[in-house]
């Protein structure tokens, strides 16, 4: 498989064509963001860790019915995934109060939330990536109200089954950000599932084994990636 010209470079991600118009390649790499990208820095082999732990949780969900773009692992830091249009959509799922929700409504860190909250936010840096309603979608035809309903079906089925996942390996998945794409007219998971999207908390003593601990400078960063793709083979 070839790798030809970077059709896209995000914050944490560059995107290139092949020589199959139906696949794309990945390029993990060590740079992070925070708070709209006003906080940058690197991670030492986040790429790497981000990569694997991808790997295993897209194979994991995979084998569970869920479709994604998810095609191989290339190398440690390159993924081939299929050619999807992604869809201008952050969905994010919460089971405990972090992040945002605690900020925008006041409801304390840890909160456990009596159900599992989605919301989306519409993904354009220029706005800050603000929070939409379905009705924004509808207006601005961002997808379909089938599509909406798929996307809203397989983000409560991820989180039942990677909550499952990291609760047999001693981890709490707090919240998560997923992102969809169209393959053909079929919707199906694409972006990465990785620390850099989730916040995952040990469930035995609630430390921090994801991003947060580059937001909010708590230090051992590397450690906390590194600790996550070792409880994956558990
Ligand atoms: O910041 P907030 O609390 O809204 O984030 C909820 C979840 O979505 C967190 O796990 C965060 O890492 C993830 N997220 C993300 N990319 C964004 C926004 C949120 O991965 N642009």
């Amino acid at each position: 498989m070839e790798k030809r010209e970077m059709l896209y470079e995000g914050k944490a991600k560059r995107v290139y064509k092949t020589d199959d118009e139906k696949l794309f390649v990945i390029e993990f790499k060590d740079d992070a963001t925070a708070f709209d990208g006003k906080k940058k820095g690197t991670i030492h082999d986040k790429g790497i860790l981000n990569n694997k732990i991808s790997e295993g949780l897209y194979t994991m969900l995979e084998a569970q019915g869920i479709p994604t773009h998810f095609v191989k692992r290339l190398s440690d830091r390159d993924v081939l995934v299929k050619a999807v249009k992604i869809m201008p959509l952050e969905v994010l799922v919460r089971n405990i109060a972090a992040g945002s929700l605690t900020k925008r409504l006041g409801i304390p860190e840890g909160k456990q939330l009596p159900f599992t909250i989605l919301e989306f936010c519409l993904k354009d840096d220029s706005l800050g990536d603000p929070q939409i309603n379905e009705d924004h979608i509808r207006a601005m035809e961002l997808a379909t109200d089938e599509q909406v309903a798929e996307i809203k079906k397989y983000a409560l089925k991820i989180n039942e089954l990677l909550s499952a996942f990291f609760k047999a390996r001693g981890i709490t998945l707090v919240d998560f950000k997923l992102e969809f794409g169209l393959y053909g007219d079929q919707v199906i998971l694409a972006d990465e599932i990785s620390p850099d999207t989730c916040r995952l908390w040990d469930a035995a003593t609630g430390e921090k084994l994801d991003k947060d601990r580059f937001r909010r400078d708590l230090g051992n960063v590397e450690e906390a990636y590194q600790e996550i793709f070792n409880r994956l083979d558990k």
